[in-house]
């Protein structure tokens, strides 16, 4: 592999936000990793990226240990550095607070923000190795604007969030004079699969785009060495407004 091709790896990657990233990515000339469990919805990704850098797909649980090293092993042998780090894949659902069990907040836990803690951790000798290669790498985490207010029936969901913007404020104190820049994503209701309960209120062309969010990591990716976007937060009209005569 050449030593000036760039090179990402991109959690949930087989669908939604995930393959609108990893297609902007492509474009924008990187080799790539995608993440995803259906192995089915990773190919049709990967084969709709034709001619240009290399794709590999990689498909399994990111709350397994096993492929979160899988990930970094696969990820290394081709390319021995990683220039962008994009933990997108997470796990929504709405439920009062008094209806949440222990096994609906696990999975939000173990992959919206373990996996993310931990595969971070875990690439971190290859985002160095970029660094000492081409002077810059990036770790994008996808929050959400419920990362950043807390939602009605999103309890632990939000909690998640919260807890993903805290670990890239973190990431940014400890990492952005090392070279390793650190950001934030926190959309509203982006138009994924995820939005599906609420389609019967909100219709697509109401939805954030799953394209308008690559743009935005487009933009983090092309700024320049001495310019780090530590948040991105991204709305609907209609989100955030005060009530009428407040
Ligand atoms: N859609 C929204 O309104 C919205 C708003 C704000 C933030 N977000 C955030 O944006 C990110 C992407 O969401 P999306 O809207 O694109 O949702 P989506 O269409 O449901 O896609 C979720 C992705 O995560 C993957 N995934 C889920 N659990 C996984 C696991 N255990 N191991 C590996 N991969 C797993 C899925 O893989 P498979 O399909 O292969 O199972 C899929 O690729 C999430 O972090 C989400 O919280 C979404």
């Amino acid at each position: 592999m050449s030593v000036h091709q760039r090179s990402a790896i991109v959690t949930g990657a087989s669908g939604g936000i995930g393959s609108a990233i990893a297609a902007m990515l492509h474009e924008e000339g990187f080799g790539l990793t995608l993440v995803g469990r259906d192995p089915a919805k990773l190919d049709a990704v990967a084969s709709s990226l034709d001619t240009g850098p290399p794709v590999h797909t990689i498909a399994g649980s990111l709350a397994e240990e096993a492929l979160l090293d899988r990930i970094v092993a696969e990820h290394a042998a081709p390319h021995g550095s990683l220039d962008l780090l994009v933990n997108n894949a997470g796990v929504s659902g709405n439920r009062a607070v008094g209806d949440i069990t222990a096994d609906f907040l696990d999975e939000q836990l173990a992959v919206n923000i373990r996996a993310v803690i931990l595969l971070t951790t875990r690439c971190m000798p290859l985002l160095k190795e970029a660094v000492q290669q081409r002077k810059s790498a990036q770790i994008v985490n996808i929050a959400s604007n419920a990362g950043k207010r807390g939602e009605a029936t999103l309890a632990s969901y939000s909690a998640t969030k919260f807890a993903v913007v805290g670990f890239t404020e973190s990431l940014h104190d400890e990492l952005s004079t090392s070279g390793i820049k650190a950001t934030a994503i926190c959309p509203g209701l982006v138009d994924t699969p995820m939005a599906d309960d609420y389609r019967d209120t909100v219709g697509p062309e109401e939805m954030i785009a799953p394209g308008d969010i690559a743009e935005a990591i487009r933009m983090t990716i092309r700024v320049s060495r001495s310019c780090v976007v530590p948040e991105i937060v991204l709305l609907r009209p209609i989100e955030w407004r005060q009530p009428e005569g407040a």
